[in-house]
Parts: C-alpha cells; sequence; structure tokens
C-alpha cells in the first residue's frame, strides 16, 4: 500500500529516492521519509505531508550521500503524523528501516522488547517492532538479523533495511507485499513498484514470498526463504512510465479489479481467529451489553458503498437477527429518521469524506447514537469522528470507479454480521463455521473469476452491449443489490442507461422495453429463488432480449435458458455477492473500452464528493 525506494551505488542517493518516491505519489500518500548512510551514521529525515515538503526539508545537505531509503507512507497502524512517518529506527540509531503490509504480532512483540529488553517506542506503529528486533538480533551481518527477526513475526512485509555498520549495504525482504530490485551498472536499487525505477534501470528482479536479498553498489544476493542462495530470472520491463504506473494495466480500474484476491485476504486478516475459526474484531470496543441490548441498526452512505450496505442489511439480519434500515446519507439527514437508544449507525465510506455520508454520522452523534464507520482512510474525517472504526485494507483506489473498495466493504460487513451474531449468541455454530471458511476461500475463487480464460469469455457479450444504450440487471433476494451496484458501474463509465431491477418487477412495467437484441444482465446466484430468476429469465427470451446470466457452478439449468452464461465458483449463497460482482465490473470495463471511453476518469464524477 505504502512506497518504498531503496539505492546504492554512485548517484546521489536523495535525488534518486525523492524522484522515485515521487513517481509512486499518484496513489496519494500522507506522509514520507528517507534514512541516508552518511559518514558511518543513519541520518533520519521524515515527517507527515508530501515527498514535495520532504524535498523541501531535505534541500542540498545530502548531496555526497550515495546509500538511502525512503517511504511514502498510507497510514495504516496509527494515525499520519511525523512520529508514525517511515523510516523507522532502533534505540541506538544504528538500524533504519521502511515497510509496507502488517506485522499481526506487532502487540506482543512490542510489550516483550520494551518488558524483556528495555527498548523504547517513538510511533504508533506497527513497523516500528521490526527496528528494535533487528538490534536485538544484530551480531555484525545484518542479512542474519533481519532474518531471525522475520522468523518471530507473523504478517506481510515488503521490508528495506539499513544499518550504520554496512556500508553500502541495504537488506530487503519480502511477504505478501511486493519488492522489485533494479539492476544497475555500479549502482542497484529496489522499490515496492515498477515506476519508481524506469529512470534508472529496466532490468528487474521481482522478489517472491519468502525471499530475502542482499544489495550493494555491485551486487545483488538472493536468498530463498531456506536462507539458500538462489539464481533468479532478470525481468526487463518494456512499460513506458504510464503504464508501469498502473502495474502494466492500460486502467486503474482493470488494475484496482486485479487486486481484489490480495485486498480482501487483507481486510481478513488478524480478523479471523485461524485456531478457532471465530471473527475477532479486537479493534472494537464495544461491550458485550451494548450489542445484546440493540434492537436495531442503521445503515447510511452514498452511491456503491450504499449497495455494500443493502447487502450488509440482508447479512446482518440473517446472521444476527437485528433489524437493519438502509439510506442513501442524503436522504437520511433530511427524513428525519427515528433516532433512539439501543440502536448503532453504520457509516460506510472508502474515501471517508463524503459530505453527506459525514453529515449523517454528525447526525446520529448529536442524538446520542454510537457511529461504526466502515472505511478504507486512516485519519478521514468519518474514521475520526466516528465512535469506533473497522478500516477496510483494501489500499489506495485511484479509479473513479469503485471496486477493490467495494468488495473490502462486502467483506469487513460479513465480518461485523457474524461478530453481532457470535457476542449475541444469535447464530448457529455450524453457520458460523461454513460461512468463516466460506469468507477464508473467497481469495481463490476470486483468482479463477479473474483468469485470462474468463476474461475473454465476456468480451463478445460487452462488443454486443458497446452498441446499446440502454441495458437492463436483474437479481432476486442478495442478486438485487448486486444488480443494483452493476448497472451503476455501467452507467458510470460506459455512459449506457442501465437500470436495476429485483427480477420479479420486470412484469409490472419494465417489461414494456424489452426488445430484440436489448441486453439484460441477470444474476442468479440464489438457489432458493433461482425457478423464480429462471422463469423472469425466460419473460426476456420470448422477447428476444440478449440475456448474460451471472450464476454458480452447480445451476447447470440456466445455461439451458440462455446464450451467455457466466458461471461463479460454487460458494455459500450468502457469500455469492462478493463473487458475482466481479463480473459486472468486468462487463462495465470491457464495454466502457469497446466504447473508447475515459475508464478511470468518467466525465462529471469525481473520486470523493466532499460537497453536498
Ligand atoms: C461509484 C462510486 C461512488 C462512491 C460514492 C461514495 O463507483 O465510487 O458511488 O461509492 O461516491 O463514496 P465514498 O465511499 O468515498 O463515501
Amino acid at each position: 500500500m505504502c512506497g518504498i525506494v531503496g539505492y546504492t551505488g554512485k548517484k546521489e542517493a536523495c535525488a534518486v529516492i525523492i524522484d522515485g518516491l515521487k513517481k509512486l505519489e499518484y496513489r496519494g500518500y500522507d506522509s514520507a521519509g528517507v534514512a541516508l548512510q552518511k559518514n558511518g551514521r543513519l541520518v533520519i529525515a521524515k515527517g507527515a505531508g508530501s515527498v514535495a515538503d520532504l524535498e523541501a526539508k531535505l534541500g542540498d545537505q545530502f548531496k555526497a550521500v550515495t546509500v538511502g531509503i525512503g517511504h511514502t507512507r498510507w497510514a495504516t497502524h496509527g494515525r499520519p503524523t511525523d512520529e508514525n512517518a517511515h523510516p523507522h529506527s532502533s534505540c541506538n540509531d544504528e538500524i533504519a528501516l521502511v515497510h509496507n503490509g502488517i506485522i499481526e504480532n506487532y502487540r506482543s512483540l512490542r510489550q516483550w522488547l520494551i518488558d524483556e529488553k528495555g527498548h523504547k517506542f517513538h510511533s504508533e506503529t506497527d513497523t516500528e517492532v521490526l527496528a528494535h528486533l533487528v538490534e536485538e538480533y544484530y551480531a555484525g551481518d545484518l542479512l542474519a538479523a533481519v532474518r531471525m527477526s522475520l522468523a518471530m513475526v507473523e504478517g506481510s512485509y515488503g521490508l528495506v533495511v539499513l544499518s550504520s555498520h554496512e556500508p553500502g549495504r541495504i537488506i530487503c525482504a519480502r511477504q505478501d507485499s511486493p519488492l522489485i530490485i533494479g539492476l544497475g551498472e555500479g549502482e542497484n536499487l529496489v522499490a515496492s513498484d515498477i515506476p519508481a525505477l524506469l529512470a534508472h534501470t529496466r532490468r528487474t528482479i521481482i522478489l517472491e514470498d519468502g525471499e530475502l536479498a542482499s544489495i550493494t553498489a555491485q551486487k545483488v544476493d538472493i536468498y530463498n526463504a531456506d536462507g539458500c542462495l538462489i539464481e533468479r530470472e532478470v525481468f526487463t520491463v518494456t512499460w513506458d512510465i504510464e503504464a508501469a504506473e498502473k502495474g502494466g494495466y492500460d486502467h486503474f480500474m482493470l488494475k484496482e479489479i486485479m487486486e481484489q484476491p490480495a485486498a480482501v485476504k487483507e481486510t481478513m486478516r488478524q480478523r479471523i481467529d485461524t485456531t478457532t475459526g471465530k471473527v475477532n474484531l479486537s479493534e472494537l470496543d464495544f461491550t458485550a451489553k451494548e450489542l445484546s441490548s440493540l434492537e436495531k441498526i442503521h445503515i447510511v452512505a452514498c452511491g456503491t458503498a450504499y449497495h455494500a450496505g443493502l447487502l450488509g442489511k440482508a447479512v446482518i439480519e440473517k446472521l444476527a437477527g437485528i433489524p437493519v434500515e438502509v439510506d442513501v446519507a442524503s436522504e437520511f439527514r433530511y427524513r428525519q429518521p427515528l433516532l433512539k437508544e439501543k440502536q448503532l449507525v453504520i457509516v460506510i465510506s472508502q474515501s471517508g469524506e463524503t459530505a453527506d455520508t459525514l453529515a449523517a454520522l454528525r447526525l446520529a452523534r448529536q442524538k446520542g447514537l454510537k457511529v461504526l464507520a466502515i472505511t478504507n482512510v486512516v485519519g478521514s474525517s468519518v474514521s475520526r469522528e466516528a465512535d469506533q472504526v473497522l478500516y477496510t485494507w483494501a489500499g489506495p483506489e485511484i479509479a473513479v470507479a469503485s471496486t477493490k473498495a467495494y468488495l473490502t466493504q462486502l467483506v469487513a460487513l460479513y465480518l461485523v454480521a457474524l461478530y453481532l451474531g457470535e457476542t449475541r449468541g444469535s447464530i448457529e455454530p455450524e453457520l458460523a463455521a461454513e460461512i468463516v471458511s466460506g469468507l477464508k476461500s473467497l481469495p481463490g475463487h476470486l483468482k479463477t473469476i479473474l483468469s485470462e480464460e474468463s476474461l475473454s469469455s465476456l468480451r463478445p457479450y460487452c462488443d454486443h452491449l458497446a452498441k446499446w444504450e440502454s441495458a437492463f440487471f436483474v437479481g432476486r433476494n442478495l442478486d438485487y443489490p448486486v444488480a443494483l451496484e452493476g448497472a451503476l458501474k455501467l452507467k458510470e463509465i460506459s455512459y449506457i442507461h442501465a437500470e436495476a431491477y429485483p427480477a420479479g418487477e420486470l412484469k409490472h412495467g419494465p417489461l414494456a422495453l424489452i426488445v430484440r437484441g436489448i441486453p439484460v444482465i441477470a444474476i442468479a446466484t440464489q438457489k432458493a429463488v433461482l425457478d423464480k430468476t429462471l422463469s423472469n429469465i425466460h419473460e426476456v427470451n420470448a422477447r428476444d432480449g440478449a440475456v448474460f446470466a451471472i450464476t454458480q457452478e452447480g445451476f447447470e439449468d440456466v445455461a439451458r435458458q440462455v446464450d451467455s452464461v457466466f458461471y461463479l465458483p460454487s460458494i455459500n449463497d450468502i457469500l455469492a455477492p462478493v463473487l458475482s460482482v466481479v463480473p459486472t465490473q468486468l462487463i462495465a470495463y470491457y464495454t466502457a473500452l469497446a466504447r473508447g471511453c475515459s475508464i478511470d476518469k468518467p466525465r462529471n464524477l469525481a473520486k470523493s464528493v466532499t460537497v453536498e
């Protein structure tokens, strides 16, 4: 999620690092910093703010320095402050490091380092434990100290480390967070993303999970998880800088769609206890009494986040047995909702800055209700003003059309529903276990859905859809909010007028618009209403509409009814919306592509709507 650059060579390290960090800044960061090796010491400069602020602070002071590491932060653990900015250093200031990812067991490690080893901490971050661990294990070989430290750690990391005792040497390690080594002539680099390297080299080595590397100006040694020196293939980057920012994809939207398996995994990480299989939302501190006495929940959000809320309603009602009302935030604040004791308000917002959502949050708090925020941005207005926050760990979302943030909002809502159900004793343990195991299977299923083969199977239908100015999305039960989200995505990026209907509503009016060839996307993943949905599909077929069905493996009847069908891996119906929305995102994307639309920045829209 954050940006990392490390350099060792003959050039001015500061300039190389600052330039590299700027190439990564398109994701929108909140703090930046560097650690430089200067005359046998480490110098750290860091703070909240942009890379340009850091550059101004550094000025010309370090022109002679040729080794250093740098970081731009997208706050996760701890607010965007000077102290929480990376690099973090050890007590003796002899180790400095930058880190992307999450150290899951940082609390216990921190306690151990303070109580047993006398370390002093300066930040709220999980990362700082790594600096103290490396100091603890350092005995003359930085690589060995990093390896021993990582053996203590659970979580994910792209980690780059410097020691004042080892001039010219950078150590890095990767687990579930990308790191790429750039191979130069008399210089070498490391970065979390390719754009930061391209001004210096196109020859790269992409580190794999579990690998560590020792980098000097002359040499790059790579070690596998067992500590053996290995040979790695060199990957020559042919993308230009713009394509590289998008990870080689044509648009941020497609990149973000492809990031969904990782985003979903990240949002579940640490929140499902691997030994008990129970949901563990230790970041929330509602009392059991507060939760047991809840009589109603209001979910309030806008746009895509509102669609997540509609699914949240269904899932919370089903798993926790609490009645839920869902409101569009701009309506909630003016409809004088009946807000009473024993009610909870959940606001959902990717940006955490949406004006209407923020106003709804304030209204609820004014009326004395507690507000739980589900948001993607640490330090956002919503996160600061809510009583409790559950972060989605989707990472920065650049495309205006929300995709990966939406999926992580759904996952957060499933976790909340399970948490409420388990605390209130309203969910059968077998059902809870089934949902937890289904949640764990999501990243794998999403990868299957995003395979090359699946993507190309959608393209012919999108080429057909691209010729129309109107389309329908239909679904029943949990498929209906997915239909709404699919229609919204298609509208906003392809400019095709799309309407979503509960499938049973077709014959109450919209059927009049069904003519030969009109695109109708039918979501049919819910067993209990499958036959009903099929009969609605039949109504469209009878009028020669062009139906594209999205269903689960095993529902073979669907293929017999329609020309085009997309099979999702089989999953518990409650979780199917997390999978079924993905083909609708892809349909919107490829249709907009076929129409030559401005996909990442659709006309008239902004990523964050901070006005009413
Ligand atoms: C659609 C989309 C918008 C946002 C809405 C709320 O793709 O992105 O509908 O979902 O503007 O934004 P957040 O979640 O930032 O409050």
